[in-house]
């Protein structure tokens, strides 16, 4: 059984975490999630095996790994879905300052490729565990590996605003090496007024760790 008290390391999510694309064996298990965010367990439940029968995203489903063997040696009567991530193909219209950044690197393009986190969610149970930072580097490290046959630069992520700060997902991401882009932040008599609803476009630069792979370097950040 998956204890309360267990800590993921994002660092070192292989020897804890096991990733699975959804099916249809799935759906009892998929049933037990919780989340305050009633949209996000519709998703799953409804539109997440259809979305990738159409091509249109992938969901992963995320274990403990532990859970999962013990599971499946009939040693635990229970397997408990932790989260899911849902990617997709996607590309970024470059702000003015990206923009500079390539434009001396002699990279003229108006916009640039990407992957896409279209949805996260960490059960309700298991959050503030560091696994929604796990999945957040399994999302990199995927994006890095897609250069192997199609180019991607970045990862990108649409972060849900809210006015309490513990539910306002941009730190999250900022907190996970993420920028904004097109920053909606703007001034008025010396005053910053910040965003807080809606989403804020997100970006994480994979470069670095593209470079890293090329020299054999292990991809653990
Ligand atoms: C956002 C979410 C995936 C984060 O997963 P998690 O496993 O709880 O995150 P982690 O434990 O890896 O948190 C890492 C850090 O981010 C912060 N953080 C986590 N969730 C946060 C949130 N919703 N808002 C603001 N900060 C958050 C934590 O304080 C933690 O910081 P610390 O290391 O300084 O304590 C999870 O809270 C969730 O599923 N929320 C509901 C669904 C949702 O909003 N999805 C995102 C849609 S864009």
């Amino acid at each position: 059984m998956v204890t309360m008290r267990r800590r993921y390391n994002p660092g070192n999510w292989k020897k804890q975490l096991c990733f699975e694309r959804i099916k249809k064996k799935h759906s009892e298990i998929i049933e037990f999630f919780q989340t305050y965010q009633r949209e996000l367990k519709d998703f799953l439940i409804e539109d997440a095996l259809r979305a990738q029968e159409l091509v249109v995203s992938n969901t992963f489903l995320v274990f403990d790994k532990k859970n999962k063997s013990r599971y499946s040696t009939k040693r635990d009567n229970k397997l408990i879905l932790l989260g899911y991530i849902t990617v997709l193909n996607d590309s970024i219209r470059l702000d003015a300052s990206l923009k500079a950044q390539f434009r001396d690197e002699g990279v003229g393009y108006k916009s640039l490729p990407a992957l896409k986190i279209g949805r996260i969610s960490v059960d309700n149970r298991y959050q503030m565990k560091g696994l929604g930072s796990c999945m957040v580097v399994w999302a990199a490290q995927r994006a890095v590996y897609l250069n192997q046959t199609s180019a991607c630069r970045f990862l990108t992520v649409d972060a849900k605003r809210n006015s309490e700060k513990r539910k306002d997902t941009f730190h999250f991401y900022q907190k996970n090496y993420f920028k904004a882009l097109n920053k909606k932040e703007y001034y008025s008599n010396s005053v910053v007024h910040k965003q807080i609803s809606g989403t804020t476009l997100m970006y994480l630069d994979i470069y670095p760790l593209v470079t890293k792979l090329r020299t054999g370097n292990s991809l653990n950040f």
